[in-house]
């Protein structure tokens, strides 16, 4: 039985839904709380059992491949001030993973992204997270790991769902499939991008984590580009549909695409309100707003 050790991160978006903040920064090193976002994508890849880690950037991205650096400088001074917490939090983000970095030379979609990865994965299964959405697990599994399970299981490529309202289908790629006896867990047959809802066969869409069967990558070559110009990953799933099952799993937690600013400012109120040193002052300071 195989399972998944490596993992793309395709982190190379403008993020233009994020401007101003993201003209000269990446969306994925904007804070929530105190953390990168990129940097809890990176601890749940890590606490899911990945080992080994690609990120695909592009440019103005240097700031990502810093943060998981080590910096010398910073580790001398903390440690001549005897900020040994603060020191110790910093070493073990450079210490976290083995961490590969691969430049996406023109931003021509998530599915191209997802194809730098080829040399780097091989012949194996693999994880794809995307670098601007936290999961958030309801159990101390974190929403990789439980995607990965399903892989152990049936050694075919799986799909984190969420579910959406009805309304809301047209953003998003949404799942057909056959509910199976396990709870959340689907057999799926079809992928729709972007139908309105009365089109759309679930509520279920696509919410940024995988494993896919290194077969993808062979697809991602041979279809046509798609919506905007660029290479759709949802286009290369749907092709692979025809050769392999596919399993879709409702994971039990909740999605934040900090990419968007709705999200964004939402998930830094509630990842602070989880933080026991601010819940109290947060809430009471909530409480007043009169606004
Ligand atoms: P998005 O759809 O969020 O696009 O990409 P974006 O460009 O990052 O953001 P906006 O829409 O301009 O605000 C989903 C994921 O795919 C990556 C992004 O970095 C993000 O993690 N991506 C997208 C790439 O790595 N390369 C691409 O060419 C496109």
């Amino acid at each position: 039985m195989s399972t998944v050790k490596k993992a793309i991160i395709p982190a190379a978006g403008f993020g233009t839904r994020l401007l101003p903040a993201t003209k000269s920064q990446p969306k994925e090193m904007i804070p929530i709380v105190d953390k990168p976002v990129i940097q809890y994508v990176i601890e749940e890849a890590v606490d899911s059992g990945i080992t080994d880690i690609l990120m695909v950037i592009g440019k103005g991205k240097r700031a990502i491949e810093e943060h998981f650096d080590h910096n010398f400088e910073l580790e001398y001074n903390l440690a001549q001030k005897g900020k040994k917490e603060e020191l110790e939090m910093i070493k073990r983000i450079s210490d976290m993973a083995n961490i590969h970095f691969v430049w996406q030379k023109e931003l021509n979609g998530l599915g191209d992204a997802v194809r730098y990865g080829r040399l780097h994965v091989g012949n194996e299964p693999f994880a794809v997270l995307l670098g601007d959405t936290i999961l958030d697990s309801n159990t101390d599994k974190p929403v990789m790991r439980q995607i990965m399970e399903v892989y152990e299981r049936f050694q075919a490529s799986v799909v984190a769902l969420e579910e959406v309202p009805k309304s809301l289908t047209y953003r998003y790629g949404v799942m057909g499939g056959q509910s199976t006896s396990d709870d959340g867990l689907y057999k799926v047959d079809q992928w729709i991008e972007k139908p309105r809802p009365e089109d759309a066969p679930s509520n279920l869409v696509i919410a940024g984590r995988y494993v896919f069967t290194p077969e993808i990558f062979d697809l991602l070559e041979v279809i046509p580009t798609g919506v905007n110009n660029e290479i759709q990953l949802t286009d290369a799933m749907r092709l692979l549909l025809k050769s392999q099952d596919m399993y879709g799993l409702h994971f039990d937690g909740k999605r934040f695409d900090v990419g968007n600013k709705l999200d964004f400012i939402k998930t830094n109120l509630l990842f602070g309100l989880k933080r026991e040193e601010f819940r109290e002052p947060l809430r009471e300071w909530l409480k007043g707003l009169e606004v």
